[in-house]
């Protein structure tokens, strides 16, 4: 069933992150040859009644990007229908089976499968309807095998409960394996070379644990503010917008134990595992800050609690990682976009060298931008003196690739949704244990118990910040390093 008719049908055609990120990547995959044109259709449905020619026109320029061709983006467009409906009544949905069996006919005189791929590039208030439409309406046809997938993406819920009632809702539809989760930061290169880093290499194996790494930061920093998203924006805040999803994946894969094989579900079993390791998060660990500025867009309350940043220090209840602080920090309106992983490790014992304050070993993975792996460790000074200085071992992967084209992350998860590869999905019960890590500290914000700081748009982030991240192990060296620039 892995050949033939494939119908991709996008949700919310019309919408920002259709448009910005699920066509531009369908487009990718159909350059690179993994979309072929005599199997796969594309369907884009949202309410607004237009033609397919409208549609078309409306995502070209997303896609006449880099070294796109408009011919090849022409052909592309060819391979998309419009459908319009609402998300409520069967109507549109009846028109939309009509249309992509049509297509499956069509194709079928010569090879027979009804695959389809829904894509719900849509607010999550409206999936179970959706789900419950796609149910009645869409669903694969049996006699010609196949199968129903249905991509969603965050925000799942906004806290335990709701998340929960959202994933019952879905569940009763829908089976596990057909349900696809999607956290971008899975798709990123670096986020999806930590399993090899840390299990295909001896270097690492004795090292990664509590003897000998002091702390770790996850660290998203974002240079803009919430432009244009105050209203999603406010409903969530930076913990359910960044935190709660895309560092704690990351987490996950870097403190998680060595599974069984590469099977998605013993991956996942694992990062679960860490998840219910992690203990209860303390006031004192917490810093939150809102930069000055946000209230004054319309669409923000003009006495938002809503923080746009927090450092929140989470601790993993395990042999491992007993006592070491696992520091995830995230920010909008800093002083530069950067998002990293720090592993510092800790002194040296016996210092002969009197080094010591020349900088600790620090193992650094940058996601992005300008996607790097170096490690920071103390040389001898190259000439006649016997001194030390700290210097790097640099793999970036622009010097190192430049053949390479690193993939978009929706590119990569696209295809795996199609290849039926869960791997990088995020399942129902690690959704469940990252809602229960977040909840109760969520709620006290809510409530207007944990207030953020004030910070200037432009910084670093509140000061308390950088003293909780002192406090919580993390020794900091700037003399001639790397990350000197806006800080890390
Ligand atoms: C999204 C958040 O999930 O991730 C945005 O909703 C954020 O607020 C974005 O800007 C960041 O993604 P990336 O890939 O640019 O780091």
């Amino acid at each position: 069933s892995e050949t033939g008719c494939l119908s991709i049908v996008v949700l919310g055609a019309s919408g920002d992150l259709a448009k910005k990120k699920t066509f531009p990547a369908l487009f990718n995959l159909y350059r690179q040859g993994f979309l072929q044109s005599n199997e796969v259709h594309i369907f884009g449905y949202a309410r607004t009644k237009i033609s397919d020619d409208d549609l078309r026109n409306r995502i070209r320029s997303y896609l006449e990007k880099g070294s796109a061709k408009s011919e090849e983006v022409s052909e592309f467009l060819q391979l998309i229908k419009y459908v319009s409906g609402s998300y409520d009544t069967e109507e549109g949905f009846r028109m939309l089976d009509k249309e992509i069996s049509l297509h499956e006919e069509f194709r079928n005189s010569t090879e027979g499968s009804s695959r389809r791929l829904f894509y719900l590039a849509l607010p999550p208030s409206v999936y179970p309807v959706v789900c419950r439409m796609i149910k009645l309406c869409c669903m694969n046809k049996s006699h010609l095998g196949g199968w129903t997938r249905i991509v969603v993406e965050k925000p799942f819920g906004k806290d335990l409960d709701s998340a929960e009632k959202l994933s019952n809702q879905i569940g009763e539809l829908f089976e596990e394996p057909q349900l696809y989760r999607i956290d971008h930061y899975l798709g990123k290169e670096l986020v999806q070379n930590l399993l090899v880093l840390r299990f295909a290499n001896r270097f690492f194996l004795p090292l990664w644990n509590r003897d000998n790494i002091d702390n770790v930061q996850i660290v998203f920093r974002e240079d803009f503010g919430t432009e244009g998203r105050g209203g999603y924006f406010d409903e969530y805040g930076i913990i359910r917008d960044i935190i709660q999803n895309h560092l704690l994946q990351v987490l996950c894969l870097v403190a998680m134990e060595k599974p069984v094989s590469l099977k998605p579900e013993h991956i996942r079993d694992e990062k679960v595992k860490v998840l219910q390791s992690v203990m209860p998060i303390k006031d004192e660990e917490v810093v939150l800050g809102q930069y000055n500025g946000y209230r004054d867009d319309p669409t923000v309350p003009d006495h938002s609690n809503t923080p746009t940043f927090a450092t929140v220090v989470l601790r993993i209840h395990n042999e491992r990682w007993e006592g070491v602080p696992f520091i995830l920090k995230a920010g909008k309106a800093l002083n530069s976009r950067k998002a990293e992983i720090r592993i510092q490790f800790k002194d040296v014992p016996g210092d002969i060298f009197r080094c010591k304050n020349q900088g600790r070993n620090e193992f650094v993975i940058r996601l992005q931008p300008s996607e790097a792996m170096y490690m920071k460790l103390t040389v001898k000074q190259p000439g006649l003196e016997m001194s030390t200085v700290q210097s790097e071992l640099d793999l970036s992967y622009g010097q190192r690739y430049q053949q390479v084209t690193i993939p978009e992350a929706y590119e990569r998860l696209i295809l795996d949704t199609i290849r039926g590869d869960q791997q990088h999905f995020v399942r129902r019960d690690e959704l469940r244990a990252a809602w229960e890590i977040f909840t109760p500290l969520l709620h006290r914000i809510d409530d207007g118990e944990f207030k953020p700081l004030p910070y200037q748009p432009g910084s670093r982030g509140p000061a308390e910040a950088d003293e909780l991240l002192e406090r919580a192990g993390y020794m900091k060296y700037t003399s001639g390093s790397y990350d000197t620039e806006e800080g890390f």
